[in-house]
């Protein structure tokens, strides 16, 4: 046995095929047809999320990472050593090695990610980086309730939690609000949450970055009418809808749809949906905040704001909150 292998087993909560199904056939039967975007991280999905984090257009993940690069140190020092890490939407892993190499002594890496091959490879990677520590890796839906994995023996003096990307823009304010409070009891009291938070600015910039030439967003998107065919039997001809981002601006967020460029019909097995040309699916809403829309959020949400990092241009911002 591998003594120096600290991979605890998976707590998998992943999404059934059952829920994944029951979710799109009330999407496609409101009168204003949606589909929940966490469904866009198949295998596929997260690559080319990890591709979109690459473009030139895309400035969030580069930016976020500059900052992270610049704060790590007072990220640490703020967490204080013997920190519980816990990460919600892990991805590929690549920001929280530069908390772990930051922090002293982590006492236990726990990923929550809904994505699950692709958190679990992105696991051996940091083990091999970060020989040692505990990873406790969660495979979950963190919308819906969950529990962290107990770790005895694992002594922690405090908990981190990490929310980067500004993945919280997909919710609504409302959403954002019932999300921190879940995550709140989770974390405890005392412990730091660290969340990455796109801002409101030129909306030429925020289009680009939904809309990129290399066309990988649509791709990303036109994706998730894939995942529903491969894995509920649908009929959809991807060819037959298009990729659009807009900026609703009295919403302040990036809308993504899939339009319709024709009349059709759809089957999910017995069921059929009508799509009238231009009609259109809503996929995913990145919404973007202004700093202090932001803080006085999390105050709802039962956080205590410390600090807030961002870059020269102010294209993205770093929030450190402490749990009441
Ligand atoms: C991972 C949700 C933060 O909203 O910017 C990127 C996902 N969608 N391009 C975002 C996404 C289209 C991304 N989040």
């Amino acid at each position: 046995m591998n003594r120096t292998r600290r991979i605890e087993a998976l707590q998998d909560l992943e999404p059934t095929v059952e829920e994944f199904h029951a979710s799109v056939i009330e999407g496609l039967s409101a009168p204003r047809k949606t589909l929940p975007c966490k469904f866009f991280y198949d295998e596929r999905g997260s690559r080319l999320f990890d591709e979109i984090c690459e473009l030139p257009e895309y400035y969030p993940t580069r930016t976020e990472l500059g900052i992270l690069e610049r704060h790590a140190g007072d990220i640490a020092a703020l967490a204080g050593p013997r920190a519980r890490l816990v990460e919600f939407g892990s991805g590929a892993g690549v920001k929280i090695r530069l908390l772990l190499r930051a922090l002293r002594e982590p006492a236990a890496y726990l990923p929550v990610e809904i994505s699950r091959d692709h958190m679990l490879a992105a696991n051996e990677g940091i083990a091999a980086k970060f020989p040692g520590l505990c990873i406790a890796p969660v495979c979950a839906d963190y919308t819906q309730p969950f529990t962290l994995p107990e770790l005895p023996g694992n002594e922690f003096r405090t908990t981190l939690g990490f929310f980067p990307g500004s993945t919280i823009g997909n919710f609504t304010r409302d959403e954002a609000i019932s999300f921190l409070r879940v995550a709140r009891n989770l974390l405890g009291k005392e412990a730091l949450m660290i969340i990455g938070v796109d801002l409101v600015k030129d909306a030429g910039l925020l289009k680009a970055a939904y809309n990129d030439k290399a066309g990988v967003t649509a791709a990303f998107n036109l994706n998730l009418l894939r995942r529903i065919n491969r894995e509920l039997g649908g009929t959809f001809d991807l060819a037959a809808f298009r990729h659009e981002a807009r900026w609703n601006e009295t919403l302040e967020r990036i809308e993504m749809h899939l339009v319709s460029m024709k009349r059709q019909q759809v089957a999910i097995g017995e069921k059929r949906f009508h799509f009238a040309e231009g009609e259109t699916i809503h996929t995913e809403s990145s919404h973007k905040y202004r700093i202090d829309g932001f803080r006085m959020l999390t105050r709802e949400a039962g956080y205590e704001p410390v600090t807030v990092w961002t870059d020269d241009q102010e294209l993205f911002s770093v929030h450190a909150l402490r749990t009441a």
